[in-house]
């Protein structure tokens, strides 16, 4: 039934299915101008497209901030509610920043944290938040001596030379930073002009019975009652510049715009749109690749992710301070594990494959119809076909290798640190200053290594995964450093007593699992000690091997990029009357819809709003998950709601609304047609995992915490009113 149900459909909808929706589409803010603007009034949008993007004064995407870790990647998105530099974000979001700041005694982790004056804010070391300045559409330039045939090495090149230029260009003598951006895998490319500020500090996050309320259980999933908002405070120097890091002297920025905040509710068909940093999709991804994934890919990373989050629950709920140490990188595993494991299901489920594989009929129709087009296009489609089926094999012994050989462990990714330090040990002589320069670094990381290192978890891991490992890779694919270290040097009465033996060995002669140890190595460095240490042979082997596996895969994948960005621009040459968004990509992007209910399975309707009723319903104290703060449940008697309510009466937790939105977007706000903020987009939902790789109206939600949620819980839950004070109330 299904497939003749569709190859009608397909007859019928040629250039149809892929039209973008009114509500698809992560839009790059410089061109919603021009290509978006009238369909967004249409929708309700009562701002003009300057008060959204303006690059002369302020507009709405000067109060919209990514968050960035110290290396400068963006996670996730916050946004400017106050003239004072106050940011709210997801809890998810400020999750790694209260946990760090948290300890047995402080654990703001469970119990929360309110600054109730400026001078009580905790500052975040390592955690910067940037601002776009303005967006400027370079493809000519970069693009001007590019041809479609170019060798790839010849395109780089002349790429790369372009967007250095430009980069430097962009920003002289400013204290701007500047990225030039691919777009469509190399189609376009983008500048994008940007300010980092390195001084933020935290001024509140609920508990995590509020925060995190439903846990692993809710997440990826509606109806949801999550308050997942916490709130920070952006700092400048005293002559309002960004600075690098926290000083005492600083002082809270000051926006050029902050977002009013909306106490008016929603209705459904209401206008929203959701301004934000999207961190990645894969929207152009071919049916090949869409099987890679639902067979290949998520399957093993799901396996290899599930060995480590079932050892680190138990060690968890065992002992506060593992919990403490261990629960941000529990968090974002179990939380990648599931997408993983829901977009693998969706892709079997629903109809997204044979929706790709009806366009790419469609393609290979369109392609032969000139021998112009046959030429550039017709070859493509096969090509990658092949390449995906030849990449099922590597990908199983790489993803074994690495996640879970290489990176099994804390101290495994530890000892990668140790490597440049290694080759210069091998020749002492010669390499004094950069001896003492690494030697020195790495005394300096000896904290993070060790301060929230739990051995008798990380063991346990390690020996688990090599265990995975050992039992699911076939013997001729095995790592050699099974039968060449492991197996000769460790010698037990099997080959699973050998490999205990191995890990028994790391554990109590290894410089990487023990800080006396390590440091008592750091101060005297030698390169005997090194070589003779069980885990660097270990992992020396390892890594080896892998650099001999990774060439066949890297090519793979290097040919797939470019084969794809073909496949890309002959659709953007099939489908004229379309217009194409590029994929996320860490870059500012707004996308726009409504406030929606949906049908997420045959006669269930999900409503669009949950209120605070749902919590209650869920709570059960006996499971951390569920666990309902007793306040929170004493101002539920009471009905204690205050100003917060909506037209029934009761106090709304979170709404659905059919934005397009991806992980990187978590934060993000959820502004209505007035451009005031009525929620924080957090999630997707499950019936539709798939979202990376296919939007669909029908059954694609974004889950938001409505703001006069995270306004009571401020107010009435924590007594914080003087934050609400701050902002731009509208009632
Ligand atoms: N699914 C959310 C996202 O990817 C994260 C939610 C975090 N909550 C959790 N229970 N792990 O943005």
């Amino acid at each position: 039934m299904k497939v003749k149900f569709l190859s009608v459909m397909l007859i019928l909808s040629l250039g149809f299915v892929f039209q973008a929706k009114s509500d698809e589409g992560m839009w790059l803010p410089n061109k919603i101008k021009q290509l978006n603007y009238a369909d967004m009034q249409k929708l309700g949008c009562k701002l003009t497209a300057e008060e959204i993007y303006s690059i002369n004064g302020s507009s709405l995407k000067d109060a919209i901030f990514q968050l960035q870790n110290e290396e400068g990647q963006g996670f996730c998105t916050g946004e400017m509610v106050s003239p004072q530099g106050l940011m709210f974000t997801n809890h998810h979001c400020g999750y790694e920043a209260i946990a760090k700041l948290s300890s047995t005694t402080n654990d703001y982790l469970t119990h929360g944290f309110w600054a109730m004056k400026k001078s009580d804010e905790l500052p975040v070391e390592g955690m910067k938040v940037s601002r776009v300045v303005r967006i400027e559409d370079v493809s000519e330039q970069v693009l001007a001596d590019v041809t479609f045939d170019m060798s790839e090495s010849e395109r780089e090149k002349k790429i790369s030379a372009v967007i250095s230029k430009l980069e430097k260009t962009a920003v002289e003598g400013t204290h701007y930073n500047c990225k030039v951006k691919e777009m469509f895998k190399g189609g376009e490319y983008y500048l994008f002009v940007f300010e980092v500020f390195g001084d933020v500090r935290l001024a509140g996050a609920p508990p995590s019975a509020i925060g995190k309320f439903g846990g692993d259980t809710d997440n990826w999933m509606w109806p949801r009652h999550t308050g997942d908002f916490s709130i920070f405070r952006v700092y400048m120097s005293p002559e309002g510049n960004p600075t690098d890091a926290y000083s005492p002297d600083n002082v809270p920025y000051k926006p050029l715009h902050h977002l009013p905040v909306s106490m008016k509710g929603i209705q459904p068909g209401d206008f929203t749109m959701i301004f934000g940093y999207p961190g990645e999709t894969d929207r152009y991804l071919s049916s090949f690749g869409m099987e890679y994934k639902r067979d290949v890919f998520n399957p093993i990373v799901v396996k290899l992710l599930n060995t480590k989050l079932v050892i680190m629950k138990r060690h968890m709920a065992e002992s506060d301070a593992v919990r403490i140490a261990l629960s941000d990188t529990y968090a974002s595993l179990a939380n990648g594990w599931k997408l993983f494991d829901g977009e693998a299901l969706t892709l079997k489920k629903t109809d997204a494959i044979a929706q790709k594989q009806g366009l790419e009929d469609e393609f290979a129709d369109w392609a032969t119809k000139n021998d112009d087009r046959s030429e550039k296009y017709s070859k493509i489609l096969p090509q990658i076909k092949e390449m995906y089926s030849n990449l099922a094999g590597p990908t199983k012994e790489m993803i074994y290798l690495s996640l879970g050989l290489l990176q099994a462990s804390e101290h495994t990714m530890t000892t990668l640190e140790f490597y440049g330090l290694k080759s210069q040990l091998a020749d002492a002589k010669n390499n004094k200053d950069a001896i003492t320069k690494s030697t020195e670094e790495l005394k300096e990381k000896l904290g993070t290594f060790f301060d929230k290192y739990y051995p008798v978890t990380d063991k346990e891991i390690m020996m688990d995964m090599i265990m995975v490992y050992y039992n699911d890779i076939d013997a001729d694919k095995r790592s050699g450093v099974f039968e060449n270290y492991i197996f000769k040097t460790f010698k037990g009465k099997t080959q699973q007593e050998s490999i205990k033996l191995f890990v028994d060995a790391v554990f109590a002669k290894s410089i990487f699992t023990s800080r006396e140890r390590m440091e008592a190595f750091l101060n005297k460095p030698s390169a005997k000690v090194l070589d003779n240490d069980p885990m660097m042979k270990y992992l020396g082997e390892i890594i080896m091997e892998a650099q001999m596996k990774s060439g066949m895969y890297t090519s793979v994948l290097g040919k797939l990029e470019v084969a794809e960005r073909k496949f890309i621009a002959g659709l953007r040459e099939m489908e004229t009357a379309r217009v194409f968004y590029p994929d996320a990509n860490s870059t500012l992007r707004l996308t726009y819809g409504t406030v929606q209910s949906y049908k997420p399975r045959d006669a269930v309707k999900y409503s669009h709003i949950t209120y605070i009723d749902g919590i209650i319903e869920k709570m059960d104290n006996t499971n951390d998950e569920f666990t309902v703060p007793k306040k929170l449940v004493d101002l539920y008697e009471k009905k204690d709601f205050g100003p917060y309510v909506d037209e029934t009466g009761n106090l709304p937790v979170a709404f659905l609304s059919d934005n397009d939105i991806t992980g990187g977007n978590s934060g993000s706000p959820i502004l209505n047609g007035e451009g005031h903020l009525i929620g924080l987009a957090f999630d997707g939902n499950w019936e539709w995992l798939c979202s990376n790789l296919l939007f669909s109206t029908e059954l694609q939600r974004t889950i938001n915490v409505d703001v006069r949620y995270v306004l009571w819980v401020i107010d009435k839950y924590a007594g914080a009113g003087h934050l609400l004070d701050e902002m731009t109330l509208i009632k």
